[in-house]
């Protein structure tokens, strides 16, 4: 855009700059100006009907991956309809000159050349395969997660996707959901973190940019909280505990600048999602302001007669229109229905041109208007508009911090690179299970084994030995004897076990989230033998462990880390970074505890551990409370201390500010990264609250033997709490505080918020 700043270069700074903003204001409204004036000659010119295929979209005929059937049975079909104007784009569909086609359909051969906008679930990565998101919320470093949704969407756009279907920020508090693995875990102020960090990762800093993707922030809203964990399961739930708990990560999205969001499949206390007014209109764009536009799940309106909310495919698209579901996905049902309704006045027009305004607002963000083949132009061969070396260095680091170490006894890890026999053993040593449920794209670069990386780690490679020991989910004949022959000529096993891909992700609950009986037996059979046991779990999830797994000398969770996995996992495994990773989710201490999570409330008659009488207490029989392992917790190769807390004033002024400090001293030989998690504890409210809530958490390092001070602030914002009226809501009193490694223990204070 040319300067409408004049040469004011003898005028005085003060009116240069005022002139300036001035100017650039109306250089910005003047632009706007442009953009909504082409949009609304549009909306003026479009059919019914061409409004109605803005707001339809499809996956490519043929071309459906990770989703159950195509809409369009033909390549000619669906061109038909592109060139009619029904169709405003596609999702997951793979290859440059389909998209080209489609797109010189759409801008070139259909009436008002509209252009379409390609789609896709970049969950975690496109060539690049990065670590699962609840990987890499283990890192407790949203800028991490920023960096590796910027170059996704780098790779992504450079195949012509411009719209992601990411990121998922339902909070999962239910370890049996096996889509827990999309998001970035149970707690409430990491997820919204790790949600705004995406958003600004995949979008960038300008949306017009050649390689941002419009984020979309999903699903709208608590389906993380079906019932008994299972996938698409009903949801009842409090409007208080969806306002405090289940809203705050997309509100965190669109703040940070998300222009779709997706509406879930689940109903809450009723009312399924895609078609809950009171969500998608009253507090999505009502009290949130959104300008941008929502699309259903995956045929979601057409469910909501399999939900019984609506009686025929008539009425589910008009109540999911009406209700605030601009976009229909996949189920063809708005562009069946709407001209109907719109023509028998059941559905006003107004309501039709807002949604088609909405869409074709961010359509235009993304300059697809003026640039339509961005993206879809060939790379010389040989060549990448990104840095694939680097995206693939950053996959490691990116892997490497996942990983959490749950466990150390004598200091087992890290490994010797050289004169250690190391039996690897387990179903996961080799190729197999090493990105994670949610890859549509395949990465095209191969992951790198567990196997192979330890390997070219050592000395000598001789020393390495490998058995499978024991299929994911079944027996493998002879595998247990193999394995333990492999361990008892070895001086240490590494045993590689946990879940398969499919075994997490979508429609891929579990009733159980133990380590599958096979594996179970054969870590036993391992630790039978005596061998000092490195246990590498792959999960999607927090899992419940027992016997050889649990008793091992040293745990580490290691995901699903993608590319790189083995690499990272030889950094950690030979101590050539120390492990930083801390759980975004409570590992239990038996299933039968799930729901699990660390921020809940404390009841009547609370498990005191102070309390010498355990009767009539709200406690199972047969199991403790307690995590095996709680939220934020991990461990490094070096242990650190907690000591000096201050916290100050004592009395917080209504408008004032506390000051929180510590000192977090390394009392080892090894540097190590400490995450320092900041807890506060209502005593007593109008509203009962959680036990301990995470209000802020920062990162830092520890030389060896030395300490590094850290510091918060807190003010009454952070004390804010959904009131009795359903209004945020802040009450003068006394709070706990304290400061440590995890959701448990820590060093306590107290401090009192003053009346206002
Ligand atoms: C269904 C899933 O719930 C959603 O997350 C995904 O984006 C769509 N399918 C499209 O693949």
């Amino acid at each position: 855009m040319r300067s409408c700043v004049p040469s004011l270069s003898q005028a005085p700074r003060a009116l240069l700059l005022f002139v300036t903003a001035l100017c650039l204001a109306s250089c910005a409204s003047l632009h706007r100006g442009v953009a909504d004036g082409r949009i609304e000659s549009l909306i003026a010119r479009m059919t019914v009907e061409e409004k109605v295929g803005q707001l339809s979209l499809y996956a490519p005929a043929g071309e459906i991956v990770g989703n159950p059937q195509a809409a369009h049975q033909s390549a000619e079909r669906e061109l038909a309809d592109i060139r009619a104007g029904r169709i405003t784009g596609f999702f997951n569909g793979q290859g440059l000159e389909a998209k080209r086609r489609a797109q010189q359909a759409a801008v070139k051969e259909s009436r008002l050349g509209i252009p379409l906008i390609f789609a896709a679930d970049i969950i975690h990565g496109f060539r690049t395969v990065f670590p699962v998101p609840l990987g890499e919320a283990a890192s407790w470093e949203p800028a991490l997660a920023e960096r590796t949704t910027r170059a996704s969407a780098e790779e992504a756009s450079s195949d012509g996707f411009r719209w992601t279907f990411a990121p998922m920020v339902d909070i999962a508090r239910d370890a049996r959901w096996g889509r827990g693995v999309e998001g970035a875990g149970e707690d409430v102020l990491l997820s919204s973190r790790f949600a705004a960090a995406r958003v600004r990762g995949f979008q960038g800093p300008d949306l017009s940019r050649p390689d941002a993707m419009l984020a979309t922030p999903k699903h709208f809203a608590g389906y993380g909280a079906a019932e008994g964990g299972l996938d698409y399961n009903t949801v009842d739930l409090s409007e208080r505990t969806l306002r405090e708990v289940y809203l705050p990560p997309f509100k965190a999205a669109i703040d940070a600048g998300a222009l779709s969001i997706m509406s879930a499949f689940n109903e809450i206390s009723g009312i399924p999602s895609n078609a809950n007014r009171a969500l998608l209109t009253g507090i999505l764009r009502g009290e949130w302001g959104f300008k941008g536009f929502v699309v259903s799940d995956y045929t979601a309106d057409e469910e909501l007669i399999a939900h019984g909310f609506a009686a025929d495919g008539r009425e589910a698209a008009k109540r999911a229109f009406l209700a605030g579901t601009d976009v229909s996905m996949q189920s063809g049902l708005y562009m069946r229905w709407l001209p109907e309704l719109v023509a028998s006045g059941e559905v006003p027009m107004e309501r039709l041109d807002d949604a088609v305004r909405r869409v074709l607002r961010v359509k235009e963000k993304l300059g697809l208007f003026d640039a339509p083949f961005r993206g879809l132009e060939d790379d010389p061969p040989g060549t990448t508009r990104y840095d694939a070396a680097a995206h693939q260095a950053l996959a490691r680091e990116a892997a490497r911090r996942s990983i959490v170490l749950l466990k150390n006894q004598g200091d087992l890890l890290p490994l010797s690179k050289s004169g250690t026999r190391i039996a690897l053993i387990g179903p996961f040593a080799g190729m197999s299970d090493l990105f994670g449920p949610w890859m549509v794209f395949r990465g095209q670069a191969a992951p790198v084994s567990i196997e192979d990386a330890l390997r070219g780690a050592l000395a000598d490679p001789s020393l390495l030995s490998v058995s499978r020991g024991s299929n994911v989910e079944t027996a493998l004949p002879g595998g247990i004897d193999a394995a333990v022959a492999a361990a008892r000529a070895a001086d240490v096993v590494v045993l590689s076990i946990g879940e398969s891909e499919k075994m997490s992700g979508e429609a891929s609950s579990r009733s159980d989230i133990e380590v599958p009986q096979p594996q179970q037996d054969l870590a036993n059979a391992i630790a039978a033998t005596g061998k000092p046991v490195v246990v590498l779990l792959r999960n999607g999830r927090a899992l419940a462990l027992k016997q050889g797994v649990r008793d091992a000398r040293a745990i580490l969770v290691t995901w699903f880390l993608g590319s790189q996995t083995g690499p990272a996992i030889a950094d950690i495994l030979f101590g050539d970074a120390s492990p930083s990773g801390r759980l975004p989710v409570s590992f239990p201490q038996t299933p039968g505890q799930v729901p699990y999570y660390y921020s809940h409330k404390r009841t009547g008659r609370p498990e005191l551990a102070d309390h010498p009488d355990l009767s009539y207490r709200a406690r199972y029989i047969d199991a403790t409370n307690e995590a095996l392992y709680p939220f934020g917790f991990g461990l490094g190769y070096a242990p650190v201390r907690y000591e000096a807390l201050e916290v100050g004033p004592a009395q917080l002024a209504w408008n004032g500010t506390l000051s929180v400090k510590a000192r977090i001293a390394n009392t080892g030989h090894r540097d190590v990264e400490e995450t320092a998690q900041l807890y506060i504890g209502n005593r007593a409210a109008s509203v009962t609250r959680p036990v301990r809530e995470l209000k802020a958490f920062r990162k830092v390092n520890v030389p060896a033997g030395g300490a590094t001070e850290v510091e918060f602030t807190l003010s009454r914002r952070d004390l804010e709490f959904i009131g009795q009226d359903l209004q945020p809501t802040v009450e003068p009193g006394q709070f706990d505080l304290w400061v440590g490694p995890s959701a448990v223990g820590g060093l306590h204070s107290t401090f009192v918020l003053a009346p206002g």
